[in-house]
C-alpha cells in the first residue's frame, strides 16, 4: 500500500546542519521509497507567526526549497509546495476551526509555555500571545488533512499538534457523518540522530550554536565546526569520544568503520585541532556536491519558483476537490441548484421548482423537490453524502420532462434508471396524485426550457 507522507518547514530562518541529519536527509530517503508518496512543503503561514520580517521569511522560503532540492529531492517524484499556494489550506483551517474545542487549544504546548510565562513573571496571562499562535495546532491539521497524509515525519515536539490534528479530524468526520479524513500519524525516527550543536546542547537556531549546512559556503561551515567547544586536553592526551559534540557529529555522517578509526585515534592522544579539520573533510565529502546545486538555486530563484509552482498544482489536484466536497458537507456547497448565474435568471423569470438538499440526522443527505411556490412535491431517498446526492440532483435536472414519474399507492415515485429516488407525499386520492404527478412534470418542463435560453 502507497503511504502519503507529509511534513513541512517553518521558514524563519536558514537550514543548519542539526535539521539536514534529523529531518532533511531522512525526508528525502524517505521519498525515494516507491511505498512513498511525499508531500513537503514549505510552512510559510506559520512563519508569520513568529516572525514579521517579510525579507527573512522570503529568503528562508528560497534556503529552503533550495536546500530539498540540492539534497537530492525530485520534485517529479516528491510534491514539494509552499503553504501559501494553497488556497484549500486557509479555507480549510476555518471549517476546522469551527470544529476544533477551544479547551483543546488552551492545552497546547506553545500556548501554555507562553501563558506560563507570563503569569510567572506576573503579566496578564495573554501578554503577547497572538491569535496566530493560538490557533497555530489548527493551522497545521489544516496542512496535513488538507491532504489525507497517513504519516507525519516530525520532532518530538510537535507529536502532540498530530494528536490534536486527529482530534480535530475525528471530531470533523463524527460531526458531519462520514469519514471525510484519514487519521494521521506522527512518525519519529528512533534512529536519526539529535545533533548537539557548538556548545554540546541540541543544536538549534534558539542557541545559538548552530553550523551553517550551506550559506556562506564551506568557508562558514568550517570555521563553525572550528568553534565546537572542546575539553582542555593537549594532543597527546586521551580524549573521551562519548562525551565529545565533535564526535557525535562525525557518527552522524560517517561509516561505523570510519566512526570506529575515529574514536580509537581520539583515544590514542589526536589532537582536537586535527580531529575538528576530519570532521570537517568528512562532512564536506557529502555536503560539496550538493552546496554547489544550491549556490546555482539560490542564484537562479525563478527555477525554483517554477518547480514550486508545479507542486502547488499538483498538490491542489487533491486538495482542491476535498475541499469542494467537505464545503458541501457543511451547507456551503457551490450545487448547481444555487449557482448564481442561475439565480439572476430565476429573478427576471420569476420563482421555479428548485431541489434543496439536507443532512439527516442519520448522517445520510437527502433532498426535497420543491414547487416554485414552495410546496414539496417529493422527498428523495438517503444517500450516502452530499455528492451522491448531488448526481441525483444533476440527473433528475437533465431528464426535464422526460424524468420517469409512476404512481405508486397513495403517492407518486421518481425514478432513475428504473430505480426509486424519490416520494411524493401521500395525496388524498388518485385524481389529487395524479394532478400531483402533472405539476412535477410542468415544473420540469418549464426548469428545462429556462435552461435552454
Ligand atoms: N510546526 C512544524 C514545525 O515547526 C512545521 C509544520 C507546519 C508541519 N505544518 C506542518 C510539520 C504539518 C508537519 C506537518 O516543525
Amino acid at each position: 500500500m502507497i503511504m502519503r507522507v507529509l511534513t513541512g518547514i517553518t521558514t524563519s530562518g536558514i537550514p543548519h546542519l542539526g535539521n539536514y541529519v534529523g529531518a532533511i536527509r531522512p525526508a528525502v530517503a524517505a521519498s525515494q521509497r516507491e511505498d512513498v508518496d511525499a508531500f513537503y512543503f514549505m510552512a510559510d503561514y506559520h512563519a508569520l507567526i513568529k516572525c514579521d520580517d517579510p525579507a527573512r521569511v522570503q529568503h528562508s522560503r528560497l534556503a529552503i526549497a533550495a536546500t530539498w532540492l540540492a539534497c537530492g529531492l525530485d520534485p517529479d517524484k516528491a510534491t514539494i509546495y509552499r503553504q501559501s499556494d494553497i488556497p484549500e489550506i486557509p479555507e480549510l483551517t476555518w471549517l476546522l476551526t469551527c470544529v476544533t474545542a477551544k479547551g483543546l487549544l488552551n492545552r497546547a504546548h506553545a500556548y501554555k509555555a507562553a501563558v506560563d510565562a507570563n503569569t510567572a513573571s506576573g503579566e496578564d496571562p495573554d501578554a503577547g500571545v497572538t491569535a496566530g499562535l493560538y490557533m497555530y495546532p489548527v493551522l497545521m491539521a489544516a496542512d496535513i488533512l488538507a491532504f489525507n497524509a497517513n504519516r507525519v515525519p516530525v520532532g518530538r515536539d510537535q507529536v502532540q499538534h498530530i494528536e490534536m490534528a486527529r482530534d480535530i479530524a475525528q471530531r470533523f468526520n463524527h460531526l458531519y457523518g462520514k469519514e471525510f479524513f484519514v487519521l494521521p500519524e506522527a512518525a519519529i525516527e528512533e534512529h536519526v540522530a539529535t545533533l548537539p550543536g557548538l556548545d554540546g546542547r541540541k543544536m538549534s537556531k534558539s542557541y545559538d550554536n548552530t553550523i551553517p549546512l550551506f550559506e556562506g559556503g564551506a568557508k562558514a561551515t568550517r570555521a563553525a565546526i572550528m568553534r565546537i567547544v572542546t575539553d582542555s586536553r593537549e594532543p597527546g592526551e586521551p580524549k573521551d569520544a562519548d562525551g565529545s559534540a565533535l564526535f557525535t557529529i562525525f557518527r552522524a555522517f560517517a561509516e561505523p568503520d570510519e566512526t570506529a578509526a575515529f574514536r580509537a585515534d581520539l583515544e590514542g592522544g589526536l589532537g582536537w585541532g586535527d580531529a575538528k579539520q576530519r570532521l570537517f573533510d568528512r562532512i564536506d565529502a557529502e555536503l560539496a556536491p550538493m552546496r554547489d546545486r544550491y549556490a546555482h538555486l539560490m542564484a537562479h530563484p525563478n527555477e525554483v519558483e517554477e518547480i514550486l509552482m508545479a507542486g502547488a498544482t499538483r498538490a491542489r489536484k487533491t486538495s482542491e476537490p476535498l475541499l469542494e466536497t467537505l464545503r458541501e458537507a457543511v451547507g456551503l456547497g457551490r450545487g448547481a441548484v444555487q449557482a448564481p448565474a442561475k439565480k439572476e435568471k430565476r429573478k427576471k423569470k420569476g420563482k421555479q421548482l428548485r431541489m434543496v438538499s439536507f443532512r439527516e440526522k442519520d448522517g445520510s443527505f437527502r433532498f426535497r423537490i420543491l414547487a416554485a411556490d414552495g410546496e414539496e412535491l417529493a422527498l428523495s431517498r438517503g444517500f450516502a453524502d452530499p455528492k451522491a446526492a448531488g448526481a441525483c440532483i444533476q440527473e433528475i435536472m437533465a431528464m426535464g420532462e422526460k424524468l420517469a414519474i409512476a404512481p405508486a399507492e397513495g403517492s407518486f415515485v421518481v425514478t432513475l434508471n428504473g430505480e426509486p429516488v424519490a416520494e411524493s407525499p401521500v395525496f388524498a386520492d388518485a385524481s389529487a396524485r395524479d394532478a400531483g404527478m402533472d405539476r412535477l412534470r410542468a415544473e420540469l418542463a418549464a426548469l428545462a426550457a429556462e435552461g435552454k435560453d
